[in-house]
C-alpha cells in the first residue's frame, strides 16, 4: 500500500515555510499544499465583489496558479477572510482530503497542526524575525517588478501577523508537538536539511 504520511508546516508570511515546502515535497516524493493560496483566491473573489462565504463555498482548485493571488493586497484580503470561521469550514474538507491522499503529502499553512491535520506524522513552525521576513519579501517582490517599500511590506506583515494570531477561529500559533525552525539566521539550504531532518526522525524506517 502506498505510505500516507502528512507533514504539517505553519508558520507567519515569509518565515521561509513556502520555500521548504515545496523543497522538502519535491525531496520526499510528497504532493504539495500552499493552504495560503486557498485563501488567497477567496480574497481575491472578495476584491472583486463576491461575498466570501459563497466565495469559498465554490472554489476551484484551478484558480489556485493565478499569479495575481501573489499580490499586497490579495494578501491582505486573505487574511480577513480567513477570519471568517465559514470560509475556514467551507476549505477545510479539501485540506484534509488533500492530507490524506496516498503517496504523502505536504501541508503548509498557520493552522495545519492545529486544526486541520492534528493527527500529522510531522509537524513543524517555521518563523522568522519581523524585520528578516519583511526583507525577504520585499526582495521577492520588487524582484517581480511590484512597487513596493521595504517599510510598507514590513507594515503589512505585522498587520498581517496581528490579525492571523489574534483571531478567535484557528488562530497561528505552533502545535504542542510542533518542533520550532527559526530561520532567520539559517541558510535556505540549512533550513531545508533541518526539516528534512525533522521529518526523516518520524518515518517509519524501510
Ligand atoms: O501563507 P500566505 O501568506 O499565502 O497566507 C495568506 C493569508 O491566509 C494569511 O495572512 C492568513 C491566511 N491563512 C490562514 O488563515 N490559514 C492557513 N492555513 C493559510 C493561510
Amino acid at each position: 500500500m502506498s505510505e500516507r504520511f502528512t507533514v504539517a508546516i505553519d508558520g507567519p508570511a515569509a518565515s521561509g515555510k513556502g520555500t521548504i515546502s515545496r523543497a522538502v515535497a519535491a525531496r520526499l516524493g510528497f504532493a504539495h499544499l500552499d493552504t495560503g493560496l486557498l485563501y488567497r483566491a477567496v480574497g481575491a473573489r472578495m476584491l472583486e465583489g463576491q461575498e466570501p462565504v459563497e466565495a469559498a463555498r465554490s472554489l476551484d482548485p484551478s484558480e489556485l496558479d493565478e499569479e495575481r493571488l501573489r499580490t499586497g493586497p490579495v494578501a491582505q484580503a486573505a487574511s480577513q477572510v480567513a477570519a471568517l470561521p465559514e470560509v475556514r469550514q467551507a476549505l477545510t474538507d479539501f485540506q484534509r482530503a488533500f492530507a490524506r491522499r496516498a503517496g504523502g503529502a505536504v501541508l503548509d499553512g498557520r493552522d495545519i497542526g492545529t486544526v486541520i491535520c492534528p493527527e500529522a506524522e510531522a509537524k513543524l513552525f517555521v518563523t522568522a524575525s519581523p524585520e528578516c521576513r519583511a526583507e525577504r519579501r520585499y526582495k521577492e517582490l520588487s524582484a517581480k517588478g511590484y512597487d513596493v517599500t521595504e517599510d510598507s511590506v514590513l507594515e503589512d506583515v505585522r498587520a498581517r501577523d496581528a490579525r492571523d494570531s489574534e483571531r478567535a477561529v484557528a488562530p497561528m500559533r505552533p502545535a504542542e508537538d510542533a518542533v520550532e525552525i527559526d530561520t532567520t539566521t539559517l541558510s535556505i539550504e540549512e533550513a531545508i536539511e533541518t526539516a528534512l531532518a525533522v521529518i526523516e526522525a518520524r518515518r517509519p524506517a524501510v
